[in-house]
């Protein structure tokens, strides 16, 4: 995994669909369809989230007619697809109706496909049943990443998350208990120094209750300023540099009780790159990062010039 999100590189003679770029998806759905069945995002609050801001980028909902026109055009191509990601960043704002009938297409244009993901906001959830989501499962919609960010209630309102640490959980537990798996970001540096500790203790707190399949950390960055996420902050906000950014993730990663969950915090904004499974090689990774701080140039570390969002 190189990136959470970056722009879709797609062969336009290979496949049908109509995109509004910019365009972003996880680095695990690289091989993946992606089907942009929304514009943007529809609360589009977040201080530190500039990937739909710009104005071809307001929230749209595309008509079923188009989505089942541009199935067509792949099934047409004849091309083995077997994942799909749903774009833009808001999919699963879509009611249980609308979900189940693009997947219902999805099925009968393209039968071999496998998984269908897409990103999910824990409110998206708070008006669908478990059985709803797991009606979804079954027409392969089995994967949802979730941007909680944080476990910390005070750093969530501080960025205008419009989530808490419950609403979080509940939607994790909601997703699990319907049979699906959810793969949880957390951004590196979100409370800046003054509340890095409380952020990184409670983001730890929530996985452990949640116990995700996949957890990936990004370090949070501010590509167009940080003068929207300062104003969060009344202009408080200390960024935190490497050896704070390192000291965090230590916090977390001694806090994490998990059981099973793919770890990854390799996305191009990390300058830290770690990989591993928790628990079994949370003792590995607090070594790495102790080595990271305590004598540097111990781990190689990504160069300034190499990070990106
Ligand atoms: C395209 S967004 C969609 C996620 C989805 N809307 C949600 O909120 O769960 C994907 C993720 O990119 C990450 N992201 C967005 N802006 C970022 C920034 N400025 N720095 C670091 N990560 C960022 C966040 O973790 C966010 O959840
Ligand atoms: S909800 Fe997700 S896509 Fe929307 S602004 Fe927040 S991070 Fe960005």
């Amino acid at each position: 995994m190189t990136k959470v999100v970056q722009a879709i590189r797609y062969d336009r003679r290979m496949i049908g669909p109509h995109y509004i770029e910019p365009l972003f998806r996880p680095p695990s759905e690289a091989r993946s369809l992606i089907l942009q069945v929304t514009n943007g995002c529809s609360w589009n609050r977040c201080t530190f989230c500039e990937m739909y801001t710009q104005p071809q980028k307001r929230f749209r909902i595309k008509a079923q007619e188009d989505i089942d026109r541009e199935l067509a055009a792949v099934a047409a191509e004849d091309i083995p697809i077997r994942r799909i990601f749903l774009a833009d960043g808001d999919v699963m704002t879509l009611s249980f109706r609308r979900l189940r009938g693009i997947l219902e297409s999805v099925e009968r244009h393209l039968p071999g496909v496998q998984r269908v993901a897409s990103y999910c906001l824990p409110r998206n959830l708070r008006n669908k049943t478990v059985d709803e989501l797991t009606a979804l499962e079954e027409l392969k919609l089995s994967l949802f990443y979730v941007g909680c960010e944080s476990g910390d209630d005070l750093v969530l309102d501080r960025v205008s998350k419009g989530e808490s640490y419950a609403s979080s959980l509940t939607a994790l537990q909601k997703i699990k208990a319907a049979g699906a798996r959810s793969s949880v970001m957390i951004l590196n540096g979100m409370g800046g120094k003054r509340y890095s500790r409380q952020h990184a203790v409670n983001s730890a707190r929530l996985m452990n209750d949640a116990q995700p399949e996949y957890l990936s950390t990004l370090v949070v960055s501010f590509p167009q300023g940080m003068e929207r996420y300062q104003a969060g902050f009344n202009g408080e906000f200390e960024p935190l540099d490497q050896a704070g950014l390192f000291r965090e993730m230590h916090w977390l990663l001694e806090n994490l009780e998990l059981e099973n969950t793919i770890f990854r915090s390799d996305h191009a904004s990390n300058y830290l790159v770690l990989k591993g499974t928790l628990g079994k090689d949370r003792g590995r990774l607090l070594d790495t990062v102790r080595a990271a701080l305590e004598r540097p140039g111990a781990v190689p570390l990504r160069q300034e010039h190499e990070r990106g969002l």
